[in-house]
Protein backbone atom coordinates (compact mmCIF):
# COMPACT_ATOMS: atom_id res chain seq x y z
CA UNK A 1 0.00 0.00 0.00
CA UNK A 2 1.39 3.47 -1.18
CA UNK A 3 1.52 6.65 1.89
CA UNK A 4 0.05 8.62 -0.76
CA UNK A 5 -0.05 11.32 2.13
CA UNK A 6 3.41 11.23 3.37
CA UNK A 7 5.14 11.20 -0.41
CA UNK A 8 3.16 14.40 -1.17
CA UNK A 9 4.28 15.99 2.11
CA UNK A 10 7.53 15.25 1.05
CA UNK A 11 7.03 16.74 -2.39
CA UNK A 12 5.35 19.88 -1.13
CA UNK A 13 8.45 20.27 1.61
CA UNK A 14 10.61 20.12 -1.47
CA UNK A 15 9.28 22.81 -3.27
CA UNK A 16 8.26 25.12 -0.58
CA UNK A 17 12.00 25.42 -0.26
CA UNK A 18 13.13 25.69 -3.75
CA UNK A 19 15.11 28.55 -5.01
CA UNK A 20 14.35 28.94 -8.55
CA UNK A 21 10.85 29.01 -9.04
CA UNK A 22 10.32 30.23 -12.68
CA UNK A 23 8.53 33.05 -13.52
CA UNK A 24 5.40 33.86 -13.31
CA UNK A 25 2.85 34.76 -16.25
CA UNK A 26 2.25 38.44 -16.89
CA UNK A 27 1.55 39.08 -20.69
CA UNK A 28 -2.23 38.58 -18.94
CA UNK A 29 -1.34 41.59 -16.82
CA UNK A 30 -3.69 40.15 -13.55
CA UNK A 31 -1.94 36.99 -13.63
CA UNK A 32 0.85 38.83 -12.65
CA UNK A 33 -0.64 40.18 -9.44
CA UNK A 34 -0.18 36.24 -8.14
CA UNK A 35 2.68 35.18 -5.58
CA UNK A 36 5.90 33.03 -7.28
CA UNK A 37 5.89 31.70 -3.31
CA UNK A 38 2.74 29.37 -4.25
CA UNK A 39 2.65 25.88 -3.96
CA UNK A 40 -0.19 22.90 -3.64
CA UNK A 41 -1.15 19.95 -4.43
CA UNK A 42 -3.84 17.11 -4.33
CA UNK A 43 -3.90 13.65 -5.49
CA UNK A 44 -7.30 12.02 -5.06
CA UNK A 45 -7.66 8.22 -5.45
CA UNK A 46 -10.12 6.21 -7.55
CA UNK A 47 -11.90 5.55 -4.55
CA UNK A 48 -12.51 8.86 -3.67
CA UNK A 49 -9.95 9.53 -0.87
CA UNK A 50 -7.72 12.61 -1.19
CA UNK A 51 -4.57 13.62 -0.07
CA UNK A 52 -3.37 17.78 -0.29
CA UNK A 53 -0.68 19.97 0.83
CA UNK A 54 0.29 23.12 0.21
CA UNK A 55 -1.80 25.84 -0.88
CA UNK A 56 -4.25 23.10 -2.19
CA UNK A 57 -7.49 24.73 -1.06
CA UNK A 58 -6.49 27.76 -2.55
CA UNK A 59 -8.05 28.87 -6.30
CA UNK A 60 -6.11 30.11 -8.86
CA UNK A 61 -6.65 30.54 -12.80
CA UNK A 62 -6.76 27.23 -14.48
CA UNK A 63 -5.97 29.00 -18.11
CA UNK A 64 -5.17 26.27 -20.22
CA UNK A 65 -6.61 23.55 -18.47
CA UNK A 66 -10.06 24.72 -19.55
CA UNK A 67 -9.42 23.14 -22.94
CA UNK A 68 -9.27 20.00 -22.18
CA UNK A 69 -12.85 20.32 -20.42
CA UNK A 70 -14.13 22.52 -23.57
CA UNK A 71 -13.15 19.99 -25.93
CA UNK A 72 -15.02 17.24 -23.79
CA UNK A 73 -18.22 19.03 -24.11
CA UNK A 74 -17.54 19.80 -27.68
CA UNK A 75 -17.04 16.57 -28.54
CA UNK A 76 -19.64 15.38 -26.47
CA UNK A 77 -22.45 17.30 -28.95
CA UNK A 78 -20.46 17.29 -31.69
CA UNK A 79 -18.94 13.77 -31.90
CA UNK A 80 -16.68 12.79 -34.42
CA UNK A 81 -17.51 15.38 -37.21
CA UNK A 82 -15.18 17.40 -34.82
CA UNK A 83 -11.90 16.22 -36.15
CA UNK A 84 -12.78 17.41 -39.50
CA UNK A 85 -12.00 21.29 -38.05
CA UNK A 86 -8.75 20.58 -35.75
CA UNK A 87 -6.29 17.67 -35.51
CA UNK A 88 -4.94 15.34 -33.03
CA UNK A 89 -1.32 15.79 -33.52
CA UNK A 90 1.28 17.58 -31.32
CA UNK A 91 2.13 20.89 -32.70
CA UNK A 92 6.11 20.90 -31.48
CA UNK A 93 5.08 24.55 -31.35
CA UNK A 94 4.42 27.75 -28.36
CA UNK A 95 0.69 27.57 -27.37
CA UNK A 96 0.09 30.46 -29.47
CA UNK A 97 2.03 30.20 -32.61
CA UNK A 98 0.16 31.41 -35.99
CA UNK A 99 2.91 29.62 -38.54
CA UNK A 100 1.63 26.19 -38.95
CA UNK A 101 -2.17 27.45 -38.73
CA UNK A 102 -1.46 29.64 -41.89
CA UNK A 103 0.57 26.43 -43.66
CA UNK A 104 -1.94 24.27 -42.63
CA UNK A 105 -5.27 26.23 -43.93
CA UNK A 106 -6.73 27.40 -41.06
CA UNK A 107 -7.27 23.74 -39.39
CA UNK A 108 -5.39 23.88 -36.04
CA UNK A 109 -3.18 21.21 -35.26
CA UNK A 110 -4.97 19.87 -31.91
CA UNK A 111 -8.11 21.30 -29.73
CA UNK A 112 -5.11 22.09 -26.79
CA UNK A 113 -3.28 24.87 -28.48
CA UNK A 114 -4.98 28.37 -28.40
CA UNK A 115 -6.33 28.23 -32.50
CA UNK A 116 -7.68 25.01 -31.63
CA UNK A 117 -9.61 25.38 -28.16
CA UNK A 118 -11.11 28.52 -30.53
CA UNK A 119 -12.33 26.01 -33.04
CA UNK A 120 -13.77 24.08 -30.27
CA UNK A 121 -15.37 27.30 -28.56
CA UNK A 122 -17.14 28.39 -31.95
CA UNK A 123 -18.60 24.23 -31.42
CA UNK A 124 -19.96 25.80 -28.20
CA UNK A 125 -20.88 28.73 -29.32
CA UNK A 126 -22.88 27.36 -32.03
CA UNK A 127 -24.35 24.31 -29.90
CA UNK A 128 -25.18 25.88 -26.83
CA UNK A 129 -28.06 28.49 -25.71
CA UNK A 130 -26.56 30.17 -23.49
CA UNK A 131 -22.46 29.48 -24.06
CA UNK A 132 -20.56 30.89 -21.25
CA UNK A 133 -23.16 29.76 -18.94
CA UNK A 134 -24.10 26.37 -20.00
CA UNK A 135 -20.37 25.37 -20.28
CA UNK A 136 -19.80 26.54 -16.68
CA UNK A 137 -23.11 24.52 -15.79
CA UNK A 138 -21.10 21.16 -16.98
CA UNK A 139 -18.11 22.04 -15.05
CA UNK A 140 -19.87 22.67 -11.83
CA UNK A 141 -21.93 19.09 -12.49
CA UNK A 142 -18.69 17.22 -13.21
CA UNK A 143 -17.05 18.19 -9.94
CA UNK A 144 -20.26 18.00 -8.58
CA UNK A 145 -19.13 21.55 -6.96
CA UNK A 146 -21.82 24.94 -7.64
CA UNK A 147 -19.47 27.18 -6.09
CA UNK A 148 -16.49 26.95 -9.22
CA UNK A 149 -16.86 30.61 -11.47
CA UNK A 150 -15.23 32.74 -13.67
CA UNK A 151 -12.89 35.46 -12.78
CA UNK A 152 -14.38 38.43 -14.03
CA UNK A 153 -11.11 40.23 -13.85
CA UNK A 154 -8.83 37.43 -15.29
CA UNK A 155 -11.18 37.25 -18.49
CA UNK A 156 -11.14 41.33 -18.70
CA UNK A 157 -7.71 41.67 -18.23
CA UNK A 158 -7.33 39.07 -21.46
CA UNK A 159 -9.75 40.56 -23.52
CA UNK A 160 -7.19 44.10 -23.39
CA UNK A 161 -4.12 41.73 -23.98
CA UNK A 162 -5.23 38.77 -26.25
CA UNK A 163 -4.40 40.18 -29.62
CA UNK A 164 -2.41 37.13 -30.44
CA UNK A 165 -5.44 35.26 -30.45
CA UNK A 166 -7.42 37.43 -32.09
CA UNK A 167 -5.02 36.98 -34.80
CA UNK A 168 -5.72 33.52 -34.52
CA UNK A 169 -9.24 33.60 -34.80
CA UNK A 170 -9.05 36.32 -37.88
CA UNK A 171 -6.77 33.82 -39.29
CA UNK A 172 -8.88 30.49 -38.72
CA UNK A 173 -12.27 32.87 -39.83
CA UNK A 174 -10.41 33.62 -43.18
CA UNK A 175 -10.29 30.00 -43.78
CA UNK A 176 -13.69 29.24 -43.14
CA UNK A 177 -13.21 27.25 -39.68
CA UNK A 178 -15.02 29.73 -37.53
CA UNK A 179 -18.99 30.04 -38.09
CA UNK A 180 -19.70 32.53 -35.54
CA UNK A 181 -18.31 36.38 -34.75
CA UNK A 182 -14.46 36.67 -33.72
CA UNK A 183 -16.05 38.14 -30.70
CA UNK A 184 -18.26 36.17 -29.78
CA UNK A 185 -16.28 33.36 -29.76
CA UNK A 186 -13.04 34.87 -28.22
CA UNK A 187 -15.61 36.11 -25.59
CA UNK A 188 -16.09 31.99 -24.59
CA UNK A 189 -12.51 31.43 -25.10
CA UNK A 190 -11.37 33.97 -22.57
CA UNK A 191 -13.87 33.12 -20.17
CA UNK A 192 -13.34 29.67 -19.90
CA UNK A 193 -9.44 30.22 -19.53
CA UNK A 194 -10.60 32.64 -16.03
CA UNK A 195 -12.15 29.03 -14.59
CA UNK A 196 -10.65 29.69 -10.68
CA UNK A 197 -10.13 26.19 -9.07
CA UNK A 198 -8.41 25.13 -6.34
CA UNK A 199 -5.89 21.92 -6.79
CA UNK A 200 -8.95 20.02 -4.18
CA UNK A 201 -11.53 21.06 -6.94
CA UNK A 202 -9.44 20.43 -10.23
CA UNK A 203 -9.10 16.73 -8.95
CA UNK A 204 -12.54 16.47 -8.86
CA UNK A 205 -13.45 17.76 -11.90
CA UNK A 206 -11.03 15.66 -13.60
CA UNK A 207 -11.92 12.31 -11.70
CA UNK A 208 -14.31 11.63 -15.04
CA UNK A 209 -10.62 11.27 -17.55
CA UNK A 210 -9.12 8.02 -15.13
CA UNK A 211 -12.61 6.71 -14.63
CA UNK A 212 -14.00 5.82 -17.52
CA UNK A 213 -16.38 9.19 -18.43
CA UNK A 214 -17.98 8.45 -15.05
CA UNK A 215 -17.67 11.42 -12.04
CA UNK A 216 -17.26 10.88 -8.51
CA UNK A 217 -20.92 10.35 -7.66
CA UNK A 218 -21.25 7.70 -10.72
CA UNK A 219 -23.17 9.99 -13.07
CA UNK A 220 -21.51 9.12 -16.69
CA UNK A 221 -20.88 11.86 -18.53
CA UNK A 222 -18.64 11.14 -21.20
CA UNK A 223 -18.38 7.75 -23.23
CA UNK A 224 -14.51 5.30 -23.11
CA UNK A 225 -13.69 5.99 -26.55
CA UNK A 226 -13.92 9.48 -26.27
CA UNK A 227 -11.95 9.71 -22.66
CA UNK A 228 -9.36 7.62 -24.37
CA UNK A 229 -9.50 9.70 -27.30
CA UNK A 230 -9.28 12.63 -24.67
CA UNK A 231 -6.43 11.33 -22.72
CA UNK A 232 -4.12 10.79 -25.81
CA UNK A 233 -4.85 14.41 -27.08
CA UNK A 234 -3.59 15.52 -23.13
CA UNK A 235 -0.78 12.73 -23.44
CA UNK A 236 0.67 14.23 -26.85
CA UNK A 237 -0.62 17.74 -26.59
CA UNK A 238 -1.31 18.74 -23.07
CA UNK A 239 2.33 20.51 -23.03
CA UNK A 240 2.96 22.24 -26.47
CA UNK A 241 6.90 21.76 -27.38
CA UNK A 242 7.35 20.14 -23.93
CA UNK A 243 4.80 17.30 -24.24
CA UNK A 244 7.69 14.99 -25.07
CA UNK A 245 9.77 15.88 -22.02
CA UNK A 246 6.27 16.12 -20.34
CA UNK A 247 5.80 12.04 -20.61
CA UNK A 248 9.66 11.72 -20.49
CA UNK A 249 9.82 12.71 -16.99
CA UNK A 250 6.30 12.34 -15.74
CA UNK A 251 4.60 9.82 -17.91
CA UNK A 252 1.44 10.73 -17.20
CA UNK A 253 -1.48 12.43 -19.70
CA UNK A 254 -1.68 16.19 -18.29
CA UNK A 255 -2.49 19.38 -19.08
CA UNK A 256 -1.25 22.71 -17.79
CA UNK A 257 -2.03 26.12 -18.07
CA UNK A 258 -0.16 29.54 -17.52
CA UNK A 259 -2.07 30.64 -13.99
CA UNK A 260 0.42 27.67 -12.52
CA UNK A 261 -1.88 24.61 -12.64
CA UNK A 262 -0.91 21.31 -13.74
CA UNK A 263 -3.65 18.41 -13.88
CA UNK A 264 -2.36 14.80 -14.77
CA UNK A 265 -4.07 11.32 -14.50
CA UNK A 266 -3.39 7.68 -14.52
CA UNK A 267 -6.53 6.09 -15.53
CA UNK A 268 -8.07 3.55 -12.68
CA UNK A 269 -6.03 5.37 -10.25
CA UNK A 270 -5.52 8.78 -9.52
CA UNK A 271 -5.46 12.41 -10.83
CA UNK A 272 -3.06 14.86 -9.61
CA UNK A 273 -3.56 18.73 -9.90
CA UNK A 274 -0.30 20.99 -8.84
CA UNK A 275 -0.36 24.66 -8.67
CA UNK A 276 3.27 26.68 -8.61
CA UNK A 277 2.88 30.36 -10.66
CA UNK A 278 6.04 30.24 -12.11
CA UNK A 279 6.85 28.86 -15.13
CA UNK A 280 9.41 27.60 -17.33
CA UNK A 281 10.64 29.11 -20.78
CA UNK A 282 7.75 26.78 -21.99
CA UNK A 283 4.91 28.24 -20.00
CA UNK A 284 4.19 25.34 -17.94
CA UNK A 285 4.58 25.31 -14.20
CA UNK A 286 8.13 24.70 -13.32
CA UNK A 287 7.69 23.43 -9.78
CA UNK A 288 4.82 21.90 -10.72
CA UNK A 289 6.88 19.34 -13.32
CA UNK A 290 9.23 18.46 -10.98
CA UNK A 291 6.58 17.53 -8.14
CA UNK A 292 5.24 15.62 -10.74
CA UNK A 293 8.10 13.58 -11.76
CA UNK A 294 8.95 13.05 -8.09
CA UNK A 295 5.78 11.79 -7.53
CA UNK A 296 5.53 8.80 -10.71
CA UNK A 297 9.19 7.96 -9.32
CA UNK A 298 8.71 7.37 -6.05
CA UNK A 299 5.57 5.66 -6.48
CA UNK A 300 6.53 3.49 -9.44
CA UNK A 301 2.79 4.60 -10.91
CA UNK A 302 2.98 5.80 -14.49
CA UNK A 303 1.21 4.61 -17.43
CA UNK A 304 4.25 3.32 -18.79
O1 LIG B 1 -4.81 32.21 -24.55
C1 LIG B 1 -3.93 32.30 -23.70
O2 LIG B 1 -2.80 32.69 -23.98
C2 LIG B 1 -4.26 31.92 -22.28
N1 LIG B 1 -5.62 32.23 -21.98
C3 LIG B 1 -4.05 30.46 -22.03
C4 LIG B 1 -2.64 29.99 -22.34
C5 LIG B 1 -2.17 28.86 -21.51
O3 LIG B 1 -2.59 28.63 -20.41
C6 LIG B 1 -1.05 28.07 -22.08
N2 LIG B 1 -0.66 27.01 -21.17
N3 LIG B 1 0.33 26.62 -20.71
Amino acid sequence: MIDFQHIIDTIAKEANTAEERGKVASYIPELSKVSAKKFGITLLDADGNSFSAGDSNERFSIQSISKVLALAKAFDLEGDHLWQRVGVEPSGDPFNHLSLLEMENGIPRNPLINAGAIVICDILVSKLNAPKQDFLTFVQQIADDPTITYDEAVAQSEKKTGFKNYAAAYLIKSYGNLTNDVETVLDLYFYMCSLTLSCEQLVKVFYIFMNHGKCLRNQHYLKIYQIKRINAIMLTCGFYDEAGEFAFEVGLPGKSGVGGGIVALLPNEFCVATWSPGLNDKGNSKLGMRALEKLTTKTGLSIF
